[in-house]
């Protein structure tokens, strides 16, 4: 079980670190280097509900596909539609180096559909289990063997190269499946698929089924696992281990319901725990980001290998590991399938973690002031926003401005505000001014207009607001707000003072800036 040592495969190796114990526990593959990767994302893939791609977007993800290294590409299903002959024959002609591949029903009219389009090869089924043949096919087994051999022959005297699938093969009676495969492999199918259609079986029984396949079997058997238990994968590599040698995937997992085997993670898994290089894993997050684009099809933040989540890393104890050593709370470095490592600041973030960021930024944050930063970011971060750079940089500036905001001679004591449609905006705020208390109520063109008019009525009518501005850090709803206000006061010489604030909320942010302003003034006035 020692992996290729190809120079490529030697590298990334370098980034790896799975348990001890799978080189151990697992079988070694004999036939390692006849693994190949059946890519479906353009067919199965496309049958997920609510994708639904153009003809030049499949010629893109062919294309992607195939630079990825995948062996076999089913691209489509020719009978479907005039489009999707169309779509064949372009990715045709884009001339990839995998071998591209039509779905095709066990009748003859689908196997002409795919000649129409120059293909070679041809991958067709039709359903063995009982289930399937009694209320969806309403044929006997004999017919059913009947059709499947007759499409095999018909496929093979156009000179097509055909796999042969038994659909719902996991529920299909074994004795029947041997039957019918060992009659197409006859009749000259060169491979027969064992699709889980519904995601039915566990690890050990697609072993149990591969091995008992390939007892009667001379030709590669090739698996076709859905995800609806969650075994896609699992049962991919069970099954690999049984002998079988061509892996049905789709990138991203997409498919028809749960969808299928993930490419990703089938070809990781056969690369860090089987030694068995198949894809140019490098180039695995690339082709992610683009079939995630291009179909819409949301991924989770959670999925594996290539979700937003997968190296990122927020608790304080785990970002101060991946410091130390990135293995330390990850399985290989992302760079060993072109994804990214990403520290997240937010409400689990520790000191070393922020430290780290600003370092990596080139922020020189002042270390006396780091628990202030860390209080405002948790009280940012505490409804679970994560906060990007931009953000953290704007945080660290707003605590340092109020840190320079040396005078605290005016105390916000409430503010109430009242707004809406048609209805003019009106603020009321109590301020504390040198320990005295003082409630003023303010109507403006807005919220904010309200409530700074207010503030600084409450304060002292001699200061005007000269300046406001109001900046989202970055983009999104819950961004983070930076608010600038500069006042004057006539009584000070006219002078010019200016606060600052970050913050979540719009109205809040505008008011903490406008505090910021006044105090400023009346610390200037203090020292002048
Ligand atoms: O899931 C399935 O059984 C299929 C077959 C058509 C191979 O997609
Ligand atoms: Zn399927």
């Amino acid at each position: 079980m020692e992996p290729q040592t190809s120079e490529n495969a030697s590298k990334l190796k370098e980034m790896l670190a799975v348990s001890p114990y799978n080189q151990l526990a697992l079988k070694s593959i004999p036939h390692a280097d006849k693994i190949q990767i059946f890519d479906t994302t353009l067919r199965d893939g496309e049958q997920a509900p609510g994708i639904a791609l153009s003809s030049d977007d499949k010629v893109r993800i062919a294309l992607a596909l195939d630079d990825l290294g995948i062996d076999i590409m089913e691209a489509g299903f020719a009978a479907s539609s005039d489009i999707e002959r169309d779509t064949l024959k372009k990715i045709m002609d884009a001339g990839t180096n995998c071998t591209v591949c039509s779905l095709s029903r066990s009748v003859k009219s689908d196997v002409d559909a795919v000649i129409d389009c120059g293909l070679d090869y041809i991958h067709t089924f039709i359903a063995t289990s009982d289930l399937h043949m009694k209320y969806k096919l309403k044929m006997t087994p004999e017919q059913v063997k009947e059709r499947a051999v007759s499409t095999v022959e018909y496929a093979r005297e156009h000179g097509l190269e055909v796999m042969f699938s038994c659909e719902d093969a996991t529920r299909s009676d074994l004795g029947f499946m041997k039957d019918i495969c060992v009659a197409v492999q006859e009749a000259g199918a060169s491979s027969i698929n064992l699709p889980d259609t519904v995601g039915v079986i566990v690890p050990q029984g697609m072993a149990y089924i591969v091995s008992e396949m390939s007892k009667v079997l001379d030709v590669p058997i090739s698996m076709h696992c859905h995800n609806d238990m969650g075994l896609a994968v699992a049962n991919t590599l069970a099954g690999v281990e049984a002998g079988a040698s061509i892996c049905q995937v789709t990138v991203n997992g997409i498919g028809e319901r749960t969808g299928n085997a993930a490419l990703e993670e089938v070809a990781v898994n056969l690369f860090a725990n089987y030694g068995v290089e198949t894809v140019d894993l490098p180039k695995i997050g690339q082709v992610s980001r683009l079939i995630e684009r291009i179909t819409g099809f949301p991924m989770a933040f959670n999925k594996p290998i290539v979700g937003r989540n997968a190296f990122a890393h927020e608790s304080g104890i785990h970002v101060h590991g991946i410091m130390g050593n990135t293995l330390t709370y990850e399985p290989f470095k992302p760079e060993m399938v072109g994804v990214e490592r990403h520290i997240v600041i937010g409400k689990h973030s520790g000191e070393h973690s922020v430290r780290g960021r600003l370092d990596a930024l080139n922020v020189k944050f002042p270390e006396e002031h780091m628990p202030e930063l860390m209080s405002a970011i948790k009280s940012i971060a505490i409804g679970g926003k994560e906060i990007d750079d931009a953000e953290l940089i704007a945080i660290a500036e707003g605590v340092l401005w109020k840190k320079e905001t040396k005078s605290n001679a005016a105390v916000l004591n409430s503010i109430a505000v009242f707004t809406g449609k048609d209805i003019t905006s009106t603020a009321t705020v109590t301020i504390t001014v040198d320990g005295e208390k003082k409630t003023v109520a303010e109507t403006g063109v807005g919220p904010v207009d309200a409530a700074l008019k207010a503030i600084a009525e409450a304060v002292n009518p001699a200061i005007t607001l000269e300046e406001y501005k109001l900046a989202a850090v970055t983009g999104g709803s819950d961004s983070i707000c930076e608010s600038t206000v500069m006042v004057k006061n006539v009584q000070n010489d006219g002078n010019l003072s200016v606060g600052k604030a970050v913050g979540l909320d719009v109205v809040q942010t505008s008011i903490e800036a406008m505090m910021a302003a006044i105090n400023r003034d009346f610390s200037r006035q203090k020292s002048e």
